[in-house]
Order: structure tokens, then C-alpha cells, then sequence
């Protein structure tokens, strides 16, 4: 939730951080702005709006900024609306800053501003901070930064320029994440490594209470008691093709075409004598064979991916498994003891309420075992174990290969429980395994011939409402097909476990109302079947999703989908594909902004 990044070297800056602040884009796009120091001054432009929409115009009529040193943000906004004016940067002519997190003491840090006689001009949380630097800034940032972030509770990860220091940039955070870039006579600072690919792939991470005072010949880092602190160079594995759209027309698109490759990379090192291996985190059999259970916590797809995750652990090995969104997890007081295993999934790392659920987790003792995909971020560094995926960047806000590289982990996980506890023998798991690795070539079918998705998501724009259902594992397929078709093209729907339908929610069905049916379980297909006429006699225009040797006939849909067959088991990830295909071409229909839906960030750094 928002972006930041500053430049300070022999450059003109202006160009390095608009072109920095576009890769951050998708962690929120309400407004943008930059504050540089030219001349001896702080001059800052910004703007409502998305970058090219508001910013770069207003930098256009600004004329050339001609500064070395300068910060960026590009804003999710959670205190005060998108405007002009409760866009970062945010300061005076003294000191300026650019913040991603949020105050939560804000009201009262404000009430003691105005008495010390400072004045307020937007609705933001940040502003409290720029101006409590100011308060405390007598000469020396690195002390005005301790004072004031002493004062502040909450999240932040801040930039921050002093006009007197004008070739520096300072930053300090709290549980947002900030990485500091090391290039060649120039360095940067940035919210993550995709910002900074183009310029260097060396970086240090900025931890919680570290401070960093940065010039372009390096930077150094103390804590808040102005210790000094040595910091190791980390270095990026990405690479910047991964963070751009490489022909596709959305990056959504690109990302749902990397999926093989994502699988394959994820799930190949993981694979040792064709059985699946967990020796790189220390996740032994043993400690598989006497946790009394197992949780799932996460947000979101991410939390679909889990639901994957328990009907094949449960139906495998018969061990309980509770799967909790991280929001509702962290406040419930869950039963949960150390002699459990805790298994948190995250695309960024930084999910604000899974953080949270992990370190609940870590204090009860529990094991805890994270699917992370940002190497580097909070929850990869905090949890116990850590096993990445290596889907590379994801961009879209819309999550396709993140998800898709969570549960092809997850069924590593899976046959991994299910051997260890001696409920499936090597041979069986082998056979498995085997399974498993032909994934790839699969989800490539699914993407040779797109016009079915475009014929079944032409027939979803018109409608107000429209509704996934499924059983068993196509129930937890619905879910994420139904959340990802709200997300991207605001279209209203809801999966239903096909058998509940009849329950209340059958009245809904109207004449022409789409219902997209996912029918890949032939154990449960009958029952599917079943429901699916159960619409189509009301009017539901049916289109189903099932594996090519099912039958599905007239009489039960209207529209079918046929996708290669990868067994009940494994189904979720080969359907997975005509559900994220359908949700990417009902955005471009509609002409929505399919890579940065309204109102979303990617990286929710807030709960
Ligand atoms: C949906 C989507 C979100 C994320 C959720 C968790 O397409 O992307 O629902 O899955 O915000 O994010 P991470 O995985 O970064 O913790």
C-alpha cells in the first residue's frame, strides 16, 4: 500500500523516479508525486490521480526540474481522499517526506502540533510526522528522525529530504517494507526491489528501527539510540524483464501465460528421488507426524490457495486442518498450541493481518511455516520456516501465478504430510510426484485457444450479478474464480457450494443470469450435474468448466469449457486457468483498468 523510492546521485533525478514510481504503481495509484532539491530548495510536485494521468502533466507544466536528490510516492489513501492535496510528498520548505504504513496516534500528535502552533492543511495521517520532524529538527536529522519516530505508533516506512542536507535522503521503518539500492556513485531507496531492477539488483534491507542516512557515494545505518549498525548487501534474483509486460497486453495477461514455467520452477527443486522435499526449511517428517494440527492462515487468494491446501491434506491424511482468514485469525483467539503447525501463505511477505497472524503464532510457540514469493519481506524473515516461490514478479494486482505457485506448493506439502504419516506409500507418492510435473504442459493447453474465455466473459459484462459453484475442491476453485472476476471487472458474484444453493440462494436465478459451474470432481459430478440443471431450468445461462472425457451435455449448460485432464485430485490448477482468462477479458470488455483495479493496492500493508 503505496509505493516510495528516492534517488540521490549525479543524475537528474526527475526521470529515475517517475520511471521508479510506475514499477510501484500497483501498490496503489490514488495520487503520485515527487519532491526534489533544486537550487537549494525543497520543490515538490504531485498529483490526484494515476502517474501519467495527473503527475506527469503537472511536471510537464512545471518545466524541468533540474535536481540530483529527490523522494516519490505513489498513493493508496487511507486518511483523507484522493486530491491534490493529501498527496505525498508532504512537508514545508524545512523538511519533506514520503510514507507508506499509517499513524494510528495521529489525532493526538496532531492536537500537540497545533498547540506548539503548527498548522494543518490535508486529511493524512503523514502529514503529523512531516510536521513533528520539523518540531524536532534542529541541525541534526538522524536526531529529529529518532525523537519523532519514537512519538509515532503505527506502520511507516518514511523517506525524507531536509533542505539543508541536499544531497541526502533519510529513511527509517516500522513493519513497512523499505530496501535501500546501491548503484554506481548513486543510490536509491525504494518500497521493493521491482522499482530498482532496471538500475541495480544490490540492495540492503532496512530493517524495523534501523536508520539510513543516504548519498550517492553509499549509505550508513544506525539505530534509534544512534548506534551504528553494519548492514549486509543483499542481491536481487529477479531480473527486469520479469517486471515488464514483454508483448502481452496487460500485465495480467503476461502473468497468467508465466504459469508454467512458475510451476515448474517452484515445485522442480523441491522434488528429490521424485518424492517432495521439505530438508531446505527444516520440516522433518517427524515434526509432521506429531503436530496435532495443522492451520492455513492468509488473505485472499492467498487463502484459497490454502483452502486447496485442506481438502487435499485432510482427504490424504486424515489430519485437521483449519484454514483462517488472517484478519479473523489474529482477533479470535484461536485454539492453537506450540504442538501445532502454522502455515502462513503471502505473495509479498508484508499482508499487514497475515504478519500479524504469524508472529500470534510464533508467541504461542507454534511451528510456523511460510510460502512467501518476495525473498527478503517481513513474514519470509519472521517465520519460523520459510519455503519461496518463485512465481518472479507479480505486477497485476490480480493475483494468477502467485496463486497458482502457492498451491502447487501446497500439494507438495500435501504428499509430503500424507507420506510421513505413512497414510500413502513412496510408490504412491511417486506417482503423485509424476502427476504433478506434467502440470506445466497442461496449464499451456488451457492457453492455446483463448476465444472460449472471451465467448464465456462476453456473456458476464452485461450482468449485474452471476454466481461459481462447485463441490469439493471446485468449491475452493469458486471462490478464488468468483473473487477474481469481482476484483478486476466489478461485476458483483458469489460462489456457492453447489449443494447449498437450494438452501436461499436459488432464488437469485433469473432469466439470463450467468452461473459458471465448475465440474471437474468426478466423484461428485452426478451431484454437480444435478445443481447445474437445477439453475438452467430456472434461466441461468450455465457455463461450465469440466475436463474433456466428462460429459456434460445441452441439457445441463449452455456453454462448455473443456480443459485437459489432470485427475479429481490435481484439478484445481489446470481450472484455475479458464477462471482467471474468463475475469482477465470481462475487464477488458468493460474496459476497466484490468493491471490496477479501482480501489486495491497489491501489498496491504494496512488492516
Ligand atoms: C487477489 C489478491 C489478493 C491477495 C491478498 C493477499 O487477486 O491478489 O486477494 O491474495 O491481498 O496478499 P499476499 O499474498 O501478498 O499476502
Amino acid at each position: 500500500m503505496c509505493g516510495i523510492v528516492g534517488y540521490t546521485g549525479k543524475n537528474k533525478c526527475e526521470d529515475i523516479l517517475i520511471n521508479s514510481l510506475r514499477k510501484l504503481e500497483y501498490r496503489g495509484y490514488d495520487s503520485a508525486g515527487i519532491a526534489v532539491i533544486e537550487n537549494g530548495k525543497i520543490k515538490t510536485v504531485k498529483s490526484k490521480g494515476k502517474i501519467n494521468d495527473g503527475l506527469v502533466k503537472k511536471l510537464e507544466d512545471a518545466g524541468t526540474l533540474n535536481a540530483v536528490t529527490g523522494i516519490g510516492h505513489t498513493r493508496w489513501a487511507t486518511h483523507g481522499e484522493p486530491s491534490d492535496i493529501n498527496s505525498h510528498p508532504i512537508g514545508n520548505s524545512r523538511v519533506t517526506i514520503v510514507h507508506n504504513g499509517i499513524i494510528e496516534n495521529y489525532r493526538k500528535l496532531k492536537t500537540f502540533l497545533i498547540e506548539k502552533g503548527y498548522e494543518f492543511e490535508s486529511e493524512t495521517d503523514t502529514e503529523t510526522v512531516a510536521k513533528l520532524l520539523d518540531y524536532y529538527y534542529t541541525g541534526n536529522p538522524v536526531e529529529a528522525i529518532s525523537k519523532a519516530v519514537t512519538d509515532i505508533e503505527g506502520a511507516y516506512a518514511l523517506g525524507i529530504i531536509f533542505r539543508d542536507y541536499p544531497d541526502m535522503i533519510y529513511a527509517v521503518r516500522k513493519d513497512s517494507p523499505l530496501i535501500v539500492g546501491i548503484g554506481d556513485g548513486e543510490m536509491y531507496i525504494a518500497s521493493d526491489m521491482t522499482a530498482l531492477l532496471e538500475y541495480t539488483k544490490k540492495y540492503y534491507l532496512l530493517e524495523t528501527g534501523e536508520i539510513a542516512a543516504i548519498s550517492q557515494n553509499g549509505a550508513s545505518f544506525c539505530d534509534l539510540h544512534g548506534n551504528k549498525i553494519k548492514k549486509e548487501e543483499q542481491i536481487a534474483t529477479w531480473d527486469v524483464s520479469e517486471a515488464e509486460k514483454g508483448g502481452f497486453e496487460h500485465f495480467m495477461l503476461k502473468e497468467i501465460h508465466e504459469q508454467p514455467n512458475a510451476v515448474t520452477k517452484t515445485i522442480s527443486p523441491r522434488i528429490k528421488d521424485g518424492l517432495p522435499c521439505f530438508e531446505e526449511c527444516g520440516l522433518t517428517d517427524e515434526m509432521l507426524r506429531n503436530y496435532h494440527h495443522i492451520f492455513i492462515v492468509a488473505c485472499g487468494s492467498a487463502m484459497h490457495a490454502g483452502m486447496v491446501g485442506k481438502y487435499i491434506i485432510e482427504s490424504m491424511s486424515r489430519t485437521p486442518v483449519i484454514v483462517d482468514i488472517a484478519s479473523e485469525f489474529r482477533y479470535r483467539n484461536p485454539l492453537l498450541s506450540a504442538d501445532d503447525l502454522v502455515v502462513i501463505i503471502s505473495q509479498s511477505g508484508e499482508t499487514a493481518d497475515t504478519k500479524a497472524a504469524l508472529e500470534l503464532a510464533n508467541e504461542v510457540g507454534a511451528d510456523t511455516l511460510a510460502f512467501v514469493n518476495v525473498v527478503g519481506s517481513s513474514i519470509a524473515r519472521e517465520a519460523k520456516m520459510v519455503m519461496f516461490t518463485y512465481a518472479g514478479p507479480e505486477i497485476s494486482v490480480a493475483s494468477t501465478k502467485a496463486y497458482m505457485v502457492q498451491v502447487a506448493l501446497m500439494y507438495l506439502l500435501s504428499f509430503r504430510v500424507a507420506l510421513a504419516r505413512h497414510a500413502i506409500t513412496e510408490e504412491q507418492c511417486r506417482d503423485y510426484i509424476t502427476e504433478l510435473e506434467k502440470i506445466p504442459d497442461k496449464i499451456s493447453e488451457c492457453l492455446k485457444d483463448l476465444d472460449p474465455y472471451r465467448k464465456a466473459a462476453s456473456r458476464l459484462v452485461g450482468a449485474d450479478s452471476l454466481l461459481y459453484i462447485g463441490r469439493g475442491l471446485d468449491y475452493a476453485l469458486s471462490m478464488e474464480g468468483s473473487l477474481k472476476l469481482k476484483e478486476i471487472s466489478y461485476i458483483h458474484s458469489e460462489s456457492y457450494a453447489a449443494g447449498e444453493l437450494k438452501h436461499g440462494t436459488i432464488s437469485l436465478i433469473c432469466d439470463g443470469m450467468p452461473v459458471i459451474a465448475v465440474a471437474t470432481q468426478r466423484e461428485l459430478l452426478a451431484k454437480t450435474i444435478s445443481n447445474m440443471r437445477e439453475v438452467k431450468t430456472r434461466g441461468a445461462y450455465v457455463i461450465a468448466i469440466c475436463p474433456k472425457g466428462i460429459s456434460v451435455d445441452a441439457e445441463s449448460a449452455d456453454q462448455i469449457i473443456e480443459i485437459p485432464d489432470a485427475g479429481d485430485m490435481l484439478m484445481p490448477l489446470v481450472a484455475v486457468v479458464p477462471l482467471q482468462l474468463i475475469a482477465y477479458y470481462a475487464s477488458v470488455l468493460r474496459g476497466n483498468d484490468v493491471d490496477k483495479p479501482r480501489n486495491l493496492a497489491k501489498s496491504v500493508t494496512v488492516e
